[in-house]
């Protein structure tokens, strides 16, 4: 592994949206920054995800993630602008909006809730039915209990905004290097100076993020406590060109996201079994089950893949995003849960401004790292993201 000699101003571990989300701010705004990654950079949460931009399926009030979710949804159609600009790498954004449909009755207090929460932040959420269903989702849908629309929810193929983020980091600058695994924060008189890698070498920088996704809990090294575990998700694509939606649905059971090549994902499962890997058959019937319950015409759709990944989770389900406490020049990005892709421009600004200075948003306390330090009665959180 060739490294460079001389220290960079930022050191950020972990390759995945985030984290390279995160180095291209920073370069942008005139830091010499370097990625390190365990692996190969986006082949934890980043490729398993399905990149639904759905910040009030995923909040379960108006709490600060909800906040925080609704403006990254707006830096979106900016950011992707100019990452197509660097990088020539089209990331695939829609904004088609997403069919939120509740198959059975009970799941239709859910969708009240929802509507409700729409209007409370000035979003739509139009109530759907028959022709308008079949219109909207361009395939036929099992008739619902109930339907709505959410029109602000997007989409993005996270393995292509992945792909141009990563080229747009390197085209500014950011030297990244895969298979380097960071083992411990090299932490001097309360300032982290650098991260030693497997293997020994000590790489100084100025700053160190953390952005290792489940992984950033085991990096040794962190002087407080950083409850960060692996939520493991899988997921199906189907071959669904016969049958392919216009637009995201999902239901009470299953979310499925059409491609731009004629995929359709299906998701997913969420399973605490650690850094258990690979998939189960049991998960991928349950999973192809609820799709053709939904939409019957994917009876006869054929599956291309079945992956996994690691959710970054939390025991509150907020980010962990700032500053470390008690330690100078170390920084956290991670926690994000099931918002990785979601949260990934908001998060940049967010580190921009630590890291460089210049404009970006304040980090809400109920993102803090310290919070896990705090009193129950301070760190009591708000609201739990419910997923969706
Ligand atoms: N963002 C959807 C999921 O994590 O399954």
């Amino acid at each position: 592994m060739r490294l460079g000699k001389t220290a960079d101003d930022v050191v950020v571990a972990g390759g995945g949206l985030v984290g390279m989300a995160v180095a291209l701010e920073a370069a942008r705004r005139g830091l010499r920054v370097r990625v390190l990654d365990r692996s190969t950079p986006g082949a934890g949460a980043t490729q398993a995800a399905a990149g639904m931009l759905s910040p009030l399926s995923e909040s379960s009030d108006g709490g600060p993630f909800l906040s925080a979710g609704l403006a990254s949804l707006r830096l979106y159609p900016g950011w992707i602008d100019a990452l197509r600009a660097v990088s020539e790498v089209d990331p695939r954004y829609r904004r088609d909006g997403k069919l939120r449909v509740a198959c059975a009755p009970p799941a239709l207090r859910g969708l009240a809730g929802l509507a409700r929460r729409a209007r409370e932040f000035g979003l739509s959420a139009a109530p759907i039915d028959g022709e308008d269903l079949a219109r909207l989702a361009g395939t036929r849908v099992a008739p619902p209990s109930g339907a709505l629309l959410l029109a602000e929810d997007h989409q993005v193929d996270n393995r292509c905004l992945h792909r141009a983020v990563s080229e747009g980091a390197r085209r500014t600058g950011v030297a990244v290097t895969p298979d380097a695994e960071v083992v411990a924060v090299v932490v001097e008189r309360g300032r982290a100076i650098g991260v030693r890698l497997a293997g020994g070498d000590l790489l100084r920088a100025g700053a160190v993020v953390l952005a290792a996704g489940a992984w950033t809990g085991g990096i040794p090294g962190i002087p407080f406590p950083l409850p960060v575990r692996p939520v493991r998700g899988q997921m199906l694509a189907l071959d669904a060109r016969d049958s392919l939606p216009a637009r995201v649905i999902e239901s009470e059971d299953v979310y499925l996201v059409p491609r731009w090549d004629g995929r359709l994902l299906v998701g997913a499962t969420v399973e605490e079994v650690g850094f258990d890997s690979g998939c189960t058959a049991e998960a991928g019937t349950l999973l192809r089950d609820a799709a053709i319950r939904l939409l019957p015409g994917l009876a006869t759709a054929p599956v291309l893949d079945h992956w996994h990944g690691f959710r970054p989770g939390t025991p509150d389900a907020h980010p962990i995003i700032g500053t470390a406490p008690g330690v100078e020049g170390l920084y956290m990005a991670t926690g994000h849960f099931r918002n990785g892709i979601l949260l990934a421009p908001w998060t940049a600004e967010a580190l921009g401004r630590l890291l460089a200075g210049g404009d970006g948003p304040e980090i809400p306390e109920a993102f803090l790292p310290d919070r896990f330090q705090r009193s129950p009665e301070d760190g009591r959180r708000s609201h739990a993201p419910n997923g969706g």
